[in-house]
């Protein structure tokens, strides 16, 4: 069985949209050449002597060594998980997935070295007919984690979905990835 869950934050600033309302919402903020540039002021992360600087990307944009480290990562941090369920692990799939033309990608630097550490992948689309930000992949290289820096990077998007008035930001977790589920429900 296909065991994802959505976990899904309702916005406060949720109205009555029509289908037609909704849908030139979510063109609108697709077809933003940036939609993550009124949020330039959340794009430093700092913890201790854990700094890093995120960068908003188009796929049409984003550098294919970038993208080929995204897809790597997503590998290593979640390859088991969908190994273990009836999905398998299929990397032509992933790899076809996050080269869509609508993806886009907040990734996070290390701000001294200027390595990539952690990325978001998402896009705006309905979904059971409510405009969504949908995130498909927040996936932190191991020493980037437990630092609040997935936090700090849903919090951009959740800003971001406010933004562009989408009615709920949508997430992706295997329900057999425990550490996961635990980090979604805190931020829930
Ligand atoms: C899941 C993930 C995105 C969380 O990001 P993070 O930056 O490490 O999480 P944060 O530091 O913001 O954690 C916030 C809270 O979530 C919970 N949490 C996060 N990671 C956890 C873990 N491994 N186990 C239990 N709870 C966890 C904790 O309550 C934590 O607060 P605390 O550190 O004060 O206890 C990151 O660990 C990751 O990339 N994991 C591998 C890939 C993956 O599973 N991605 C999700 C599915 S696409």
């Amino acid at each position: 069985m296909y065991s994802v869950k959505n976990l899904e934050k309702e916005q406060s600033i949720m109205v009555q949209v029509t289908v037609k309302e909704r849908q030139q919402l979510i063109e609108k903020a697709s077809n933003a050449k940036d939609p993550l540039e009124s949020l330039q002021e959340m794009f430093v992360y700092t913890k201790d002597d854990f700094r890093v600087r995120l960068k908003s990307w188009r796929k049409a944009d984003i550098p294919q060594k970038t993208l080929k480290w995204a897809i790597k990562l997503a590998e290593r941090n979640v390859g088991p998980f969908y190994s273990t369920c009836s999905l398998g692990w299929q990397p032509k799939i992933k790899q076809a997935d996050m080269n869509k033309h609508w993806a886009r990608y907040l990734v996070a630097y290390t701000e001294d070295t200027n390595i990539p550490v952690a990325y978001c992948m998402f896009r705006f689309d309905v979904d059971y007919e409510r405009s969504v930000l949908y995130c498909y992949e927040a996936q932190l290289e191991e020493n980037a984690r437990r630092k609040g820096l997935g936090s700090h990077m849903m919090k951009i998007l959740e800003t971001a979905a406010a933004h562009w008035h989408m009615e709920k930001l949508v997430l992706t977790v295997l329900k057999n990835n425990p550490s996961a589920m635990d980090f979604f429900r805190k931020i829930g």
